[in-house]
């Protein structure tokens, strides 16, 4: 291929110093309904009060804007997540802290946003609610759907959902409150995107 990507004067650390803060790519995966979005929208209602950037990026959205074309089989869902990981690598050059909130049920998918963005900005929350619960819960009714044939493809009935081996960080939302939860990650995230040199970083 005849590219020849330019080299900028700015760069990531620049951008970093400047916004005072690491950026990081923090990967929510879950089932439908296990609470990814829930939580993503908390935690960065409370990173932005504390300062940082931070820019959400979550499934219906995207789906229903740059990824329009896609569907919900395995090749759709494959070339979603390989955007989000494209435009995730975007985000983070910016120096901007990214929450992420996608199904991505596929263990390589999730391997290949990880190379993408580099495994040291990689960040995966496992959001792990059983799927008895997500049914139950089913907030878009879309379970119900599925259960009827009316949906095809859907994660968790129809589509298999690969969790994580080795995740940074588990919330089981079935036991923990929305709260708990977001203290949690508040807790795991801040020491891996406060700038090390100021104050942000002792904030709990
Ligand atoms: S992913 O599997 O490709 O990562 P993504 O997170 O973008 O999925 O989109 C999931 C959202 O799309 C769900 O929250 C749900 O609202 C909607 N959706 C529509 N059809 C399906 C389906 N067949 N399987 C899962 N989610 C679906």
């Amino acid at each position: 291929m005849n590219l020849h990507p330019i080299s900028t004067k700015v760069t990531k650390p620049d951008r970093e110093k400047l916004l005072n803060q690491r950026a990081k790519v923090i990967w929510f995966t879950g089932l439908s309904g296990s609470g990814k979005s829930t939580l993503a929208v908390g935690l960065e209602a409370q990173l932005y009060e504390l300062g940082f950037k931070t820019y959400l990026l979550d499934g219906d959205n995207i789906r229903s804007g740059l990824n329009t074309d896609l569907a919900f089989d395995e090749a759709g869902r494959k070339e979603n997540i390989r955007r989000i990981g494209e435009v995730c690598r975007l985000f983070l050059d910016a120096g901007v802290i990214v929450l992420s909130a996608f199904i991505s049920p596929f263990r390589a998918d999730r391997e290949r946003v990880r190379n993408i963005v580099g495994a040291d900005n990689y960040i995966e929350v496992f959001v792990d609610a059983p799927l008895e619960v997500c049914e139950q819960r089913d907030v878009k009714g879309l379970y119900r759907k599925a259960r009827a044939g009316a949906i095809n493809d859907f994660t968790g009935i129809s589509s298999p959902y690969q969790a994580p081996e080795n995740p940074d960080i588990v919330l089981q939302t079935h036991k923990l409150s929305v709260e708990e939860s977001i203290q949690k990650l508040r807790h795991g995230i801040l020491p891996k995107i406060s700038n090390q040199s100021s104050k942000n970083s002792t904030i709990e």
